[in-house]
């Protein structure tokens, strides 16, 4: 160990690998988990944060490589914040997913003897997002070559990713491998417009500059909508730089845009205004068509979405009776997928325009079985909701990542459906809300499923009925 701040352990044989793409290695009797590092490779680690029974550490040299490692494909891998995992091929990438599900669900839920099934893959591992946003930066990231040359960079506008860590530098990015075409051809389009006509490019530090983001959706329907975001107005140049993406790409469905003049990044707050075309997309979710507008959220993997949905299709085994509670439900898309299976669906969610969205796609698709309420799953969701409203056969749950609340865990064990079907993008708080189902629910079967090839995220869908009292 080298010094008292930052301690250096050397030569740590990596043991295990947990659910955050850690490896685990315990040196000296500690835990540490080192990030980027697989099962089998010894590594000098340094410690990045400390706590009291364990460390994070980053590995400074690998002394000894795993032979699952491959070589990444992407020329930006590293710098780019995205496809951490891209050293590891997809098929060792998914069994380490779904030992992680039975990892998770044996440590932290206590459940022993648990099948996990094979995690269903994604057909491609690349090009499988349907949204990508891209920022614009006044300072490009430089590498250690080109600053090591000591010659002047020149123009340092670059339109891509924020570099791992870093809210103030962007990667400028040639292709992505994340979203279909025309996503590569309209950015490196708008890009090399910009830079000719001498466009400025934000600076955070200073909140100056014009151009800010970029959005990018595309929908298995073969449509797109773009969403240029200006820091402020600017109605000559906003209009040159609309038209001539308008002109050169006719296929975009919609193209909108927003006036962000705040230092917070976040779109959330600011209208949208639309500039040419349909103002949304079409997406295809099994037997729906799905409305897109600019800030719905969707799904960001539609073709896995599709499988997951079935999986909580197959799991619900409606028979066309039931009263389905779709608690976290988003835009609706999991009520609309059991809706023609189901007697009643009724929708939570806490996004008044996501709700709005839920309530259109019902009337897009001619359901007249669906209710959707707006509001906090904890406060909607009482003890007393099932009295104005037919007590749910089903309650499907697809919370955020934190989980639920313990007091929508005490609804639940209060409410007792016969019937829970538990979808989750993080399985540990799953595996934790689960043991605290575990005195009144069983767990008939568990599902993985693969939403985001070269990331360390998974998504696990358990089936949970209740056990007679
Ligand atoms: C993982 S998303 C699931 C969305 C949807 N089921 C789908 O498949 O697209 C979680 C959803 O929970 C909503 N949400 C987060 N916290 C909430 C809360 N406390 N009460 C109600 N909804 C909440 C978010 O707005 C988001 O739409």
């Amino acid at each position: 160990m080298a010094s008292r701040k930052k301690p250096v352990y050397e030569a740590v044989e990596i043991a295990d690998i947990e659910y955050r793409g850690h490896g685990i290695a315990r040196p000296e009797g500690k835990v540490l988990f080192v990030e980027d590092a697989l099962p089998g490779e010894v590594v000098d680690a340094r410690v990045t944060k400390k706590k009291k029974d364990f460390a994070f550490a980053r590995v400074l040299e690998y002394r000894r490589l795993s032979d699952k490692r491959v070589e990444p494909f992407c020329e930006h891998f590293g710098l780019c914040g995205g496809c951490r995992w891209q050293y590891l091929s997809y098929e060792d990438q998914l069994s380490y997913k779904q030992y992680f599900v039975g990892q998770v669900l044996e440590r932290i839920g206590k459940f022993r003897d648990l099948e996990v099934p094979d995690i269903l893959g994604c057909e491609s591992d690349r090009f499988y997002r349907n949204k990508l946003d891209f920022s614009f930066a006044a300072g490009r990231w430089l590498t250690d070559e080109e600053i090591a040359s000591g010659e002047d960079v020149g123009d340092r506008r670059a339109l891509g990713f924020h570099v791992r860590g870093r809210f103030d530098r962007v990667l400028d990015i040639e292709t992505c491998y994340l979203q279909p075409e025309p996503s590569n051809e309209i950015r490196r389009a708008v890009r090399d417009f910009t830079l000719a006509e001498a466009y400025s490019y934000y600076d955070p530090v200073n909140h100056e500059g014009y151009l800010r983001s970029f959005i990018i959706r595309t929908s298995l329907a073969g449509e797109v909508l773009v969403i240029v975001v200006f820091a402020h107005e600017d109605a000559g140049a906003r209009e040159r730089l609309l038209e001539f993406i308008a002109e050169r790409f006719p296929q975009i469905t919609s193209l909108d845009y927003i006036i962000n003049d705040s230092m917070n990044d976040s779109i959330a707050p600011h209208d949208v205004h639309h500039y040419r075309g349909r103002g949304y997309i079409n997406e295809v979710c099994g037997p729906n068509t799905l409305k897109i507008h600019p800030k719905s959220f969707y799904q960001t993997n539609p073709k896995q979405a599709e499988r997951l949905y079935e999986v909580v299709a197959r799991f619900a085994a409606l028979e066309g009776t039931e009263t389905v509670y779709d608690l976290f439900c988003g835009i609706g898309s999991i009520a609309l997928y059991l809706a023609g299976s189901a007697a009643r669906v009724i929708g939570i969610d806490n996004v008044e325009e996501a709700i709005e969205n839920a309530r259109e796609n019902t009337a897009y698709n001619g359901y007249e079985n669906c209710e959707f309420l707006t509001g906090n799953v904890r406060d909607v969701l009482t003890p007393e909701f099932s009295s104005t409203h037919p007590a749910p056969d089903l309650v499907v749950l697809d919370p955020p990542r934190a989980g639920l609340h313990p007091d929508v865990v005490e609804t639940l064990l209060a409410l007792r459906p016969p019937h829970i079907v538990y979808v989750s993008c993080n399985p540990a708080t799953q595996a934790r809300d689960l043991q605290m189902l575990a005195g009144a629910y069983r767990i008939d079967a568990v599902q993985p499923v693969d939403m985001f090839p070269q990331t360390f995220h998974i998504e696990n869908v358990a089936d949970l009925r209740q056990i007679p009292r």
